[in-house]
Formats: C-alpha cells, structure tokens, sequence
C-alpha cells in the first residue's frame, strides 16, 4: 500500500479546481500525462477545499462510475470551495437534479424523461436535427466566409436542437445561452455578466431560470403539449407529482447540460481538425461509419465535462491509496481519455481510431449522460453536412478556452472558408 503522503500535492496548481489551467489544454494534458504515471490517485488539499482524491486514469474513473452501492454522488458531486455548500446548506438552496440524486430517488426520476432519450425516440428526431444543421450551414454561408464557428454556429445550433425538444420559444434561446453560460463558465472572466464574483453569477442565473420555468410549469399544466418541457411539468414519480424542486432542477439540467457540453465538443472538434489539416482531409465526402468514429474522437479529444464527483460510503482503496468513508474523489474524465493502456497513441487526434467509443466523455454506470444520443447525433449531423460542402477552412485568429474546472471548451474560434 502506498503511503497517502506520497500520492498528495497541495493544490495541485489548480489544475483540477481553478479555471485558469483549462485555457490552456495542451499544457493541462502533458501535466496530467505525468501525474497519471507517477501519481494516478492523487490527493488535492487545496486552499479553502476540504481534501479530494483525483483519479487519472480510465481504469479508476470506470469502476468507481459503475460501483453506485460504494459510491454516492450527494447535492455537492460538482467540486466547488467549503464555503459555497455551507451557504448552499444554510439558504435551504441545495442543487436536486439528476446528477445530484442517488439509489431510488435517481431511478425514479430518470424515468420521467427516459423514453425521450432513448436510441429509438432520438433517431425519430433526425429530420429534424437534420433541418436545424441545414440552418446552420445557410448561415456560415451567409456570413461571408469567415466567422466566430464558437459563437456563431456551435452555440446556437447545439441550443436550437435542446430548445425546439424542450418546446422554448426561439426568441428565449440567446436568454438560455446566457444563463448556461452563467452556470457553466462562471468562473470565467468573460462570462460573469454585471456579477461581482462566479457564486454571485451562478445564483443569479438559477434564479432567472427558476423564474422561468415556474412559468412555464404553470402553462404547461394547464395546456400540456407534445414536447419535454410538459413532460417534466406533468412528471410523477411513484405514483405522485415530482417536488417543485426536484422539477425545476429536472428543468435546470436539461438545459444547461443539453448544449453548452455538446457545443464545445463541436467547436474543439473543428479546433483540432484545423491543427490537423490530414485528418481534415479524411473527412472530405467521408462515408457515414467515418464520420461516426470522427464524431466520437471529438468528444474523446475534447472532452467538454471535466469533472464530477463520488462520495465513499466506507473506507476504501483505489490504486493503493486508501480513502476514507466520506472521502471524495474526483473523476477526471479528460485525464480518463487521454490513458495510455487504454487508447492507442492517446495524445493523437485521430478521427479514423477504432478506440474512439471507449471515450468516457459521457460518463459510465446509472448516471450515464441522458442526452449522449443527442450529442452524438447532432455532432454527425454537422460534420456530415460541412465537410460534404466545404472546399476550403483554416483558422483566422487564435482560438480560445473557456475557464472553467466544471464544463469547458473552445469558446472562440476564428474561421476563414469558402463553400463549392
Ligand atoms: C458532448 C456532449 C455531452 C457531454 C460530454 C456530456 C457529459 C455528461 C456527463 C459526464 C455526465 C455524468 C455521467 C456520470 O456521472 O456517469 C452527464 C450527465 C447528464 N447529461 Fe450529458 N453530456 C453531453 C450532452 C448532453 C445533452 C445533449 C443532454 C440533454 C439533452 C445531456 C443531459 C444530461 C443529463 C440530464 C445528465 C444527468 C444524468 C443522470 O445523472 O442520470 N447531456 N453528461
């Protein structure tokens, strides 16, 4: 057994609870490379957080993911400073949606949307996926042959598919986006909006969403309609209507994970093309199978979550380092997809790999993400139609990363291109 002062860094340099060492990926990953060789289960006694194990490597983050009787997630599965869960605690305001619940109340909630994500209920979708991709492509068109493809395309597009299922207004959506982004990337500096500080910012938005949402149980209620929002707003759990909190989180999540994650798996995937000018290439009149492993690299590479947390229930070890019951560890799913003994060549952008599906981008076990169908679709869908379409694209400017340790990617991307 390891000695645990052998596996422990002191903040670790933020790299897992900061967001100012997510603006620079490339420099993150070779720093991960070796602490997941030297120090795979590492502990982070960082300023102001309680104590965390971090876990590198695939192995680790799978069995803990899939091992839902030894680990809990809580209300507090995404890392944040001491202070921010005590006042979460005192203001009665803790977080209740699918990712926060555990055993039964999870199951049961899951249910309410289940049938909406499935394999079958997504493809059914596809005509339409396919129209808003169209939309998308008409307007990089449009603009002339250069634009932002973070902010003008990979945003609204992700967001248009969740919103039009959800049934929200398109005149709402740039409100969603900026209070996902509120929630998402509040630590970054560019998305704080008129707050003083990211828990001032994060408040503010789920009081916004809240708001919103309320209003539309009420008329949802009252004239329920073939979309998820009435769905949620009707959704009974053991035979008696879902809490007003657990419905409005149910609302919460779905928003804000159903796109800002699948944008940036989008955006960092043209990220990583344009680097790489071969694999590009690859997917020039690509068949569907190639641009299905294509899809799926981008989300390995990318890796728009970047974190969720598991609670012991008793003491336990992982990797030689013991844990105590109570004791968190963090499951670092871009460290996870970069493990040398589990994809070949892992620093490599590939889009012809064939470890690709092994990703745990989306997770693994009960909590496994409800909308990866979604993503995964809306991700072949684009790149389907633009590279049968595209002659020429290159960069136009320097990319840039949004900080943040929770849900982060290229937030910023210049592109210069002609159509045939
Ligand atoms: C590339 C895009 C996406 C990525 C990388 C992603 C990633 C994740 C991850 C890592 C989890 C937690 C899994 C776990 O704990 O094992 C998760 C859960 C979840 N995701 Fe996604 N997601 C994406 C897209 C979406 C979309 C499009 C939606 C909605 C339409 C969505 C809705 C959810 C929900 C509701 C959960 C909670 C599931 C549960 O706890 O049972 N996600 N996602």
């Amino acid at each position: 057994m390891t000695d645990i002062a052998d596996a422990t860094a002191t903040g670790a340099d933020g790299l897992f609870h900061l967001g100012a060492p997510w603006a620079d990926m490339d420099a993150w990953h070779d720093r991960v490379a070796e602490i997941r060789r030297t120090t795979p289960v590492l502990r982070v006694d960082a300023p102001e957080h309680a104590p965390f194990w971090v876990l590198t490597r695939h192995e680790d983050v799978f069995a803990v993911s899939r091992d839902d009787g030894h680990w809990k997630n809580t209300s507090f599965s995404v890392l944040g400073p001491d202070a921010g869960y005590r006042e979460m605690e005192l203001s009665g305001f803790v977080p209740r949606s699918l990712v926060q619940l555990d055993d039964h109340e999870h199951t049961s909630h899951r249910h309410v949307t289940n049938d909406w994500f499935k394999p079958a209920a997504v493809k059914h979708r596809q005509p339409r996926i396919d129209e808003i991709a169209d939309h998308f492509i008409a307007k990089m068109r449009a603009m002339g042959g250069e634009c932002d493809f973070a902010d003008d395309i990979a945003q609204p597009y992700t967001l248009h598919v969740i919103m039009d299922i959800y049934g929200v207004p398109e005149s709402d959506e740039p409100m969603m986006m900026d209070l996902t982004q509120g929630i998402f990337g509040a630590n970054d500096p560019e998305y704080l909006g008129g707050a003083e500080n990211a828990d001032q910012r994060v408040l503010g938005a789920v009081m916004s969403l809240i708001q919103y949402f309320n209003e539309m149980t009420t008329d949802r209620r009252a004239c329920p309609r073939d979309d998820l929002a009435s769905v949620i707003a009707n959704g009974e759990v053991d035979g008696c209507p879902m809490g007003d909190a657990e419905r409005l989180w149910y609302y919460i999540i779905v928003a804000t994970a159903g796109h800002d994650t699948t944008s940036f798996a989008l955006s960092g995937g043209l990220e990583a093309l344009l680097r790489n000018p071969d694999q590009l290439d690859r997917l020039r009149h690509a068949d569907e199978d190639a641009i299905v492993r294509a899809a799926d690299e981008c989300i390995r590479w990318t890796t728009p979550v970047r974190h969720f947390l598991r609670y012991a229930t008793e003491p336990t070890t992982i990797g030689g380092v013991d844990i105590p019951a109570g004791g968190r560890v963090l499951l670092s799913y871009p460290s996870a997809n970069r493990d040398e003994d589990v994809f070949v060549d892992p620093m490599r952008f590939d889009v012809t790999r064939t470890d690709a599906d092994r990703l745990l981008s989306f997770g693994v076990g009960t909590h496994f993400c409800l909308g990866a169908q979604f993503a995964r679709r809306e991700l072949r869908t684009f790149l389907g139609k633009l590279f049968a379409q595209i002659d020429t694209i290159e960069l136009a400017g320097t990319p840039s990363w949004s900080e943040s340790h929770f849900v982060s990617g290229v937030k910023h991307l210049p592109i210069r291109y002609t159509f045939r």
